[in-house]
């Protein structure tokens, strides 16, 4: 019961990542606020990139839980892989409204509430391909690197308000995001292709990252802070080298 008497938000609650951690932050004992698009089981609508809506969410919150103190931005969307030279305006708009304008709302309505209560952890979802090229698109990608950055200056900002802001950057991981690539690699029988670009050569699943945020919600990382944690097999560790004998060294 790491979690035991706090309350938290989740967006991006409905699937992969933001549902497996709602469902294990509830295990650990919080009372979690589960957002998506749409209206689910056990989850209420709000669109993360909605100043309103955020608002809503965080009042919801207070109104109900008596305060707030983690809340996990977490909803993002991919806008698929087009190149700078095929994507519009309104592509980026769209994209960077959700993935980095989505967690600087989430990060402006609920800290004042968390310093209200003495402090709190916010804990966004970034991504590898916020780190360099070859893992998103390009708005995704920028708007994951935004991301990264936002927690660090968030984390400034809120000196002295004991609110933690941390990011996650997961590598692969299989999620409704991800699905079309599953599929295809699976329709294709090539399975085992799936992660092989990292050294632990496997795709994640949504608890490696539930793990992840469960870390950075509860006080076991207490001194963590403006900090973006990679968890992605060791994807991002190496450039792109290949080495003939690299896995079938000896030990
Ligand atoms: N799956 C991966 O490999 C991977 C890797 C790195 C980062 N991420 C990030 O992880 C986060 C979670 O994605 P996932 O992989 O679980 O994908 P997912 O598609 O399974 O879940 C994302 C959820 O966010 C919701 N969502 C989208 N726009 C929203 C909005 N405006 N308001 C509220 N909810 C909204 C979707 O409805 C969906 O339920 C995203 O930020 C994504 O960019 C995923």
């Amino acid at each position: 019961m790491r979690l035991e008497g706090k309350v938290a938000i989740v967006t991006g609650a409905a699937s992969g990542i933001g549902k497996a951690t709602a469902a294990l932050f509830r295990a650990e004992g919080a009372q979690v606020i589960a957002a998506d698009r749409t209206e689910g089981e056990g989850v209420v609508a709000a669109d993360a990139g909605s100043e309103e809506d955020v608002k809503r969410l965080v009042a919801t919150a207070v109104a109900t839980h008596g305060g707030l103190d983690i809340v996990f931005a977490n909803a993002g969307i991919s806008g698929g892989l087009a190149s700078l030279f095929e994507q519009s305006p309104d592509d980026w708009e769209a994209i960077l409204r959700v993935n980095l304008i989505g967690p600087f709302l989430a990060i402006k309505h609920a800290a004042p509430h968390m310093k209200e209560r003495g402090g709190g952890s916010i804990i966004c979802t970034a991504s590898v391909a916020g780190i360099r090229a070859g893992a998103g698109g390009p708005a995704y990608s920028a708007s994951k690197a935004g991301v990264i950055n936002l927690v660090k200056v968030a984390a400034t900002q809120l000196a002295g308000a004991n609110i933690r802001v941390n990011a996650i950057c997961p590598g692969l991981i299989e999620t409704g995001m991800t699905r079309p690539l599953y599929d295809n690699a699976r329709a294709a029988g090539r399975e085992d292709l799936i992660g092989h670009l990292n050294p632990l050569k496997r795709g994640g699943v949504p608890d490696e990252i539930a793990r992840a945020a469960l870390y950075l919600a509860s006080d076991e990382s207490s001194y963590v802070n403006g900090h973006a944690l990679v968890v992605d097999g060791g994807l991002s560790a190496s450039h792109p080298f290949y080495r003939q004998d690299y896995g079938r060294t000896s030990f």
